[in-house]
């Protein structure tokens, strides 16, 4: 069998959380939404996280992301113990190891396309010429001016993408990013995230519902009840751009 972790590019995880539990309330209604879960995620894996709905995934990736803490455990990002920083220490984290993609885009509606990336990145330093690189990356460079009503669902999601590339952390994490997206639509958002990949190393996890999505990655997780129930290695992911659209 093959060690899920032996694709690593380098020696140290981009991701290693070490029986991370996350509990949500107490007493008899106390929800155990992870269960002491073991993982490691080498640099520049492309990894999709399935499973029913409440058995964990989003609690997995905001305990990843530092925006939810952990009830017991602990999770490494890029070397950094998350579960060690003070609230301006999570602030430096998110602003330089985590970019998130949602289900629903979550642009800002007053602000162009551009000036939504540039809101985000302009935390990192990046100037508008990036943004604009950014929004070429995801094929949108004529669309920078418009306002996200004036975009489809894809192009929104597009300009979502572009800023979590613009953002130019080491891991990004997507949940559910083609759920609300046609089957076209979400290949191409599936496929920049694998060129975020691919191209640019980024260690990428995506949550999915869509058993096919599993194609596309290096790896693909289940979960259930909180725990890791399969875990597997894709040694042929299907480009995003191939899969063919089935109507
Ligand atoms: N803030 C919260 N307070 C209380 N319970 C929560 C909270 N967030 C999540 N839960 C519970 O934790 C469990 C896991 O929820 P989570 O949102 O991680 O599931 P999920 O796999 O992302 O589901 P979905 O596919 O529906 O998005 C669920 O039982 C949920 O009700
Ligand atoms: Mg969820």
């Amino acid at each position: 069998m093959t060690d899920p972790t032996s694709r690593a590019v380098s020696s140290s995880m981009a991701i290693r959380a070490t029986g991370l539990t996350r509990v949500y309330g107490s007493g008899p209604t106390a929800v155990t939404a992870l269960d002491s879960i073991d993982l490691e995620i080498p640099r520049g894996q492309f990894v999709v996280m399935l499973g029913p709905s409440g058995s964990g995934k989003t609690t997995l990736l905001n305990l990843i992301g530092g925006i939810d803490t952990a009830t017991t455990g602990a999770v490494a990002v890029d070397g950094v113990d998350v579960g060690s920083l003070d609230r301006s220490g999570l602030t430096t984290f998110r602003r330089e190891k985590v970019s998130f993609v949602f289900q629903f885009f979550n642009l800002i509606p007053t602000l162009t396309a551009v000036e939504n990336i540039e809101l985000i990145a302009g935390l990192t330093g990046a100037g508008t010429g990036e943004c604009r690189v950014a929004l070429d990356e995801v094929d949108m460079s004529g669309q920078g001016d418009r306002f996200p009503s004036q975009l489809s669902g894809g192009q929104q999601q597009r300009v979502a993408v572009a800023r979590a590339l613009a953002k130019s952390t080491p891991v990004l994490l997507a949940d559910e990013p083609t759920g609300a997206l046609d089957r076209a639509s979400g290949d191409d958002v599936l496929a920049l995230l694998r060129r975020a990949c691919d191209e640019h190393g980024r260690t990428v996890v995506v949550v999915t519902h869509d058993q096919s999505v599993a194609d596309v990655g290096d790896r693909v997780l289940h979960l259930v009840d909180g725990r890791i129930t399969s875990d597997v290695l894709n040694d042929d992911p299907v480009d995003p751009a191939d899969r063919g659209v089935t109507v």
